[in-house]
């Protein structure tokens, strides 16, 4: 994204526009403000849609045109009503004369101090040039609120395919939000999510998993995603692998459990029946129980 951005940069200086560029926002700030009445006699498209809004039912007592108008997000318009023309307006989207960071900041300058929104300029989504209306719509429907997660998908496909898998969080099913895991506007944690850690985040949900337990399982209370996919995986449960895969790839050559010796011949282990460690080792994520059979995790 940042790339494409840097493109557009090049094609405007090329075309000797970058002038233009860099005055819009200037031409914005040089502009009186005219109030809605006077948008809306040019654009009456948009007055049913934008009164039944939730911004524009907030404001309907309000008379300051910089806080609470068209002119709120688009900036002081009078220079755009004597040349209506893109150039003239605070503009938001791809095609917008202005930077990601000055489309945001129109925002910012009413929704900073919201806790959610405060570490925004931490996020991915700022360092990558993706501002608050690739997200938020203001003039469809009533709320601004993002349809999840349609609207993620629409630039994290990978995670589309993940979460469409035959073992998934039930993002499709709406009982999980990509939101209840990740703070899309930005957090100090890593990948954005609600936790200061993966473990942490998963106990919000899976608390029995939290221990603490007699026998700890080392990599269950390293890191979950040692060997489960969070979005979700071809495998039953989320796994990274199917088991016993999973466990010979950290459990490789270990006394009767020698992988070469347990799975081949004629007359395989009854250690691996069903080729299933969990038939057996059935509290994989630690156990309770007494002396041996806690410690190698049985029931
Ligand atoms: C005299 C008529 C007129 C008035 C008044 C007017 N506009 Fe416009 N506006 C236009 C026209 C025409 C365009 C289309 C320019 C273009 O497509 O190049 C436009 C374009 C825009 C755009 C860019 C649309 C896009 O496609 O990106 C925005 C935003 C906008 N106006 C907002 C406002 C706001 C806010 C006000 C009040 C401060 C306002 N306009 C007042 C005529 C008007
Ligand atoms: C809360 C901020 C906000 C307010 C208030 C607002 N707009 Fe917009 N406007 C946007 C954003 C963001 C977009 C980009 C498209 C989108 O997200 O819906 C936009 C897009 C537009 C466009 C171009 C796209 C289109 O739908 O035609 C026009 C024209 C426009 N606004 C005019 C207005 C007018 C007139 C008003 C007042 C009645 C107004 N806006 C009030 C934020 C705002
Ligand atoms: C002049 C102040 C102001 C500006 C500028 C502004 N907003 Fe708002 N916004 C509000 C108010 C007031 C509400 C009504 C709900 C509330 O009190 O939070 C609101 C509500 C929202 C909500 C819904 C909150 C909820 O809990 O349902 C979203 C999302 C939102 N705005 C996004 C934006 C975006 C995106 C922009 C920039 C394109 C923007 N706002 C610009 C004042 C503003
Ligand atoms: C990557 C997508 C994305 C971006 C970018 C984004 N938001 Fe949000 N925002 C969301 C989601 C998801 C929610 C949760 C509620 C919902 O929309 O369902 C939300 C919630 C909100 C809320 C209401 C919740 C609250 O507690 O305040 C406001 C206001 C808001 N966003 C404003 C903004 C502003 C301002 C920006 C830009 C600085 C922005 N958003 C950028 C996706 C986004
Ligand atoms: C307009 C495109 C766009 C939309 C829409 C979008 N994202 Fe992103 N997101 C990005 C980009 C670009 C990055 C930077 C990393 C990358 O290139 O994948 C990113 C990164 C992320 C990251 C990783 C952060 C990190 O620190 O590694 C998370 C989590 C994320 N987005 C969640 C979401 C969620 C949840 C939504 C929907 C509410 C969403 N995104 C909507 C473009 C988008
Ligand atoms: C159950 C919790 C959970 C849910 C629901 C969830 N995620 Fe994640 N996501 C994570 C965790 C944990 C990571 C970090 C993985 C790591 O880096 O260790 C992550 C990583 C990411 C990343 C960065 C790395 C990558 O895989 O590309 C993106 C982007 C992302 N998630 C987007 C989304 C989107 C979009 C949704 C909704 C469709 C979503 N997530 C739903 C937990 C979740
Ligand atoms: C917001 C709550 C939430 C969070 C956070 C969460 N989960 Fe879940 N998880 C669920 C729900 C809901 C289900 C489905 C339960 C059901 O269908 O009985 C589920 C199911 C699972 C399953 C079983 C899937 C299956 O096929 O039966 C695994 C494994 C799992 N989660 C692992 C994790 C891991 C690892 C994390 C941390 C990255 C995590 N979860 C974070 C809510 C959450
Ligand atoms: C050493 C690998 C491993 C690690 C690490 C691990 N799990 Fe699991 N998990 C499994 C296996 C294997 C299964 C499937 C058990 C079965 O099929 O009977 C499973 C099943 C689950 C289930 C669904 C069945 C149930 O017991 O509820 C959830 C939820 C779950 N794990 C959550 C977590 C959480 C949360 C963490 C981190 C605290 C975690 N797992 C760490 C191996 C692991
Ligand atoms: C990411 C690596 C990893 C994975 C995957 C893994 N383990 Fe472990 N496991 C360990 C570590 C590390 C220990 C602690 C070893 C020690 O204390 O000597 C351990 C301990 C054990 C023990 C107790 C050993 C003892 O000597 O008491 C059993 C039993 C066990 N794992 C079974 C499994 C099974 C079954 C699976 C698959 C579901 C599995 N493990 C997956 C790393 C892993
Ligand atoms: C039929 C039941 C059964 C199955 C299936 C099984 N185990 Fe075990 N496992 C045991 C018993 C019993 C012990 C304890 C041996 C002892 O206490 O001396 C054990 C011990 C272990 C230990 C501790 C180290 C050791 O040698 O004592 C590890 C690690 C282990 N198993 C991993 C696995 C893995 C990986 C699988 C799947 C490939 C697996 N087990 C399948 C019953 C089973």
């Amino acid at each position: 994204m940042r790339r494409m951005s840097l493109f557009r940069l090049k094609a405007l200086a090329a075309t000797g526009c970058l002038a233009l560029l860099l005055t819009a926002p200037v031409l914005a700030a040089e502009a009186s403000y005219v109030g809605s009445e006077t948008c809306l006699g040019c654009h009456d498209d948009l007055e049913a849609g934008f009164t039944a809004s939730l911004h524009g039912k907030a404001w309907a007592a309000e008379g300051v045109y910089e806080e609470s108008g068209c002119e709120a997000c688009h900036g002081p318009g009078s220079a755009h009503v004597d040349d209506p023309s893109k150039e003239t307006i605070i503009t938001f989207g791809e095609d917008s004369m202005q930077s990601a960071d000055q489309q945001s900041d129109a925002c910012l300058a009413c929704h900073s101090a919201s806790q959610e929104i405060a570490l925004w300029d931490m996020g991915m989504h700022a360092k990558r040039e993706v501002s608050c209306s690739s997200c938020h719509s203001i003039h469809k429907g009533y709320s601004p609120l993002a349809a999840m997660p349609e609207t993620c998908y629409g630039c994290h496909l990978d995670v589309k395919i993940e979460a469409n898998k035959a073992s998934r969080h039930p993002i499709r099913e709406g009982e999980v939000g990509c939101n209840d895991c990740h703070n899309p506007h930005g957090t100090l944690s890593k990948a954005q999510i609600r936790d200061e850690s993966t473990n942490q985040l998963c106990y919000q949900c899976h608390a029995d998993k939290r221990g603490p337990f007699l026998w700890e399982h080392a990599p269950v209370e390293k890191d979950c995603s040692s060997c489960h996919a969070p979005h979700g995986s071809r495998h039953k449960k989320l796994l990274t692998q199917r088991v016993p895969n999973l466990c010979q790839s950290c459990h490789e050559r270990h006394g009767v459990y020698d992988k070469e010796r347990v799975f081949t011949g004629s007359d395989p282990s009854r250690f691996a029946y069903g080729r299933s460690c969990v038939n057996c080792h059935q509290n994989i994520h630690g156990s309770w129980a007494p002396n041996r059979r806690g410690a190698k995790f049985f029931k």
